[in-house]
């Protein structure tokens, strides 16, 4: 469902360059969940992003759902972006005051659904997150794990293909870290593709396929030597 081709993203700031990515070439299968590690400032958010279309690369090809998005303009890319991918962030980017079902409603507003769709949609999807009960509740009244949840409920409620998360429980404990894991996995088994940036190494193997991010160059673990980190197409 996704063909990255020797993607590369630079930013020039201040005479300085910084190559962000250097190409990278990787191919996502429906169904898939990928993980990301590597240290920090290595490139990435900016893969993610681009892998969002919420940025675009330097130069590359980058083909995604059958569509060659250098191809597209600003409103195809809205259009792609709204359509098919969800989003979750590591500080849940919930609007604080609205309650958790007006948070929900947002993207399905954007979306045009008309309001029993909408309340459908949002209460299937909190009681997913097991927040149901919770609806009328704002944000600041919830612990980060319950708030990465409606994260996570909003991130869904347009029945994304592809679901980007990035450090989703970098603000977590740990046993709050690995309810939203367990979460994203049922998620994935349901058939949506997750593209997950972790620090934590426990969390990133247990994903399907691990890649491997350092000075902006892909390297993927191979299933066979997981353990002693062999790397596919590594330096
Ligand atoms: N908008 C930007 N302008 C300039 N440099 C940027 C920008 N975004 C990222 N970078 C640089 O690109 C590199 C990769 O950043 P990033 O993708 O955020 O890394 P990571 O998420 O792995 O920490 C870093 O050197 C960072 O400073
Ligand atoms: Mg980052």
């Amino acid at each position: 469902m996704l063909s990255m081709k020797n993607i590369s993203k630079s930013f020039a700031t201040d005479n300085v360059v910084t190559h962000a990515l250097r190409e990278i070439n990787l191919d996502l299968n429906e169904g898939d969940f990928v993980s990301v590690t590597g240290p920090s400032g290595s490139g990435k958010t900016t893969f993610l992003n681009i892998a969002g279309l919420l940025e675009q690369s330097s130069s590359g090809e980058y083909w995604l759902d059958g569509e060659d998005i250098a191809k597209l303009n600003d409103a195809g890319r809205s259009r792609m972006r709204n359509q098919k991918i969800g989003f979750i962030f590591q500080s849940f980017n919930l609007i604080p005051d609205l309650n958790l079902f007006d948070n929900v409603d947002v993207p399905l507003r954007y979306r045009g659904f008309n309001a029993s769709e909408r309340k459908k949609r949002i209460e299937h999807h909190l009681d997913q997150v097991g927040l149901a009960s919770r609806m009328k509740h704002l944000p600041s009244q919830l612990s980060g794990g319950q708030q990465q949840r409606v994260a996570i409920a909003r991130a869904l409620a347009t029945s994304p293909r592809f679901l980007l998360a990035d450090e989703p429980t970098g603000n977590l404990d740990s046993q709050m870290a690995q309810s939203v894991m367990s979460l994203l996995e049922d998620i994935n088994k349901g058939g949506t593709t997750i593209l997950m940036v972790t620090h934590d190494p426990s969390l990133a193997a247990r994903a399907k396929r691990q890649i491997f991010i350092k000075d902006g160059r892909v390297t993927e673990l191979t299933q066979k030597n997981q353990n002693n980190l062999h790397l596919v197409n590594g330096e």
